[in-house]
């Protein structure tokens, strides 16, 4: 099996159906946030004090290392696939799943949410200026996309599993 990738906005559940894809898959589970806070400490510090270009430097190094991987179920970042090279090499490296999520349904997750830089203030305001700038990347970029309104993380998993098997 290739890898695969799943790529989505904040909050629409790529860490959490990744782990039920992994075990639906047997397959090892890695989280591209997760590797840069094991090496770097916690995202929301870096993104304060060094600035989000910074973080896309740790970003990029960290989906290169991924994609030297095999047989894994690939969590990415929100904004990874905004980078053309990390595209690239992530749809080199197996099979990118977009997981699509509704605008209303991002909105009542980020209540409650403050981990997440990018959504500091009016999250609402911003997630919805980050889904019209990656909408059209993540379909351009994925091979498949499931729309996971509704569906457990459980059954998305199943979902993908049967897409792409
Ligand atoms: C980001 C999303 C976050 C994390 C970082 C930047 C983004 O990951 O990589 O805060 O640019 O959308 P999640 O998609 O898991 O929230």
């Amino acid at each position: 099996m290739n890898n695969i990738i799943l790529a989505g906005m904040p909050l629409c559940g790529k860490t959490t159906i990744s782990v039920e894809l992994g075990k639906l898959m047997g397959a090892e589970v890695v989280d591209t946030d997760a590797e840069i806070v094991k090496k770097y400490g916690c995202i929301s510090d870096i993104f304060e004090e060094y600035g989000e270009k910074h973080f896309r430097l740790l970003e990029k190094e960290v989906v290169k290392e991924v994609c030297n991987l095999e047989n894994t179920v690939i969590s990415t970042g929100g904004g990874c696939l905004t980078d053309k090279e990390n595209a690239d090499e992530l749809k080199k490296s197996g099979v990118v799943v977009y997981l699509r999520v509704g605008f209303e349904t991002l909105v009542l997750r980020a209540r409650g949410d403050g981990t997440r830089p990018l959504l500091a203030g009016d999250a609402e305001k911003k997630l919805k200026a980050l889904m019209n700038d990656r909408t059209p990347v993540y379909e351009r970029v994925a091979d498949f996309t499931i729309d996971c309104d509704g569906l457990s993380p459980e059954e998305t998993a199943k979902a993908i599993s049967e897409l792409i098997t």
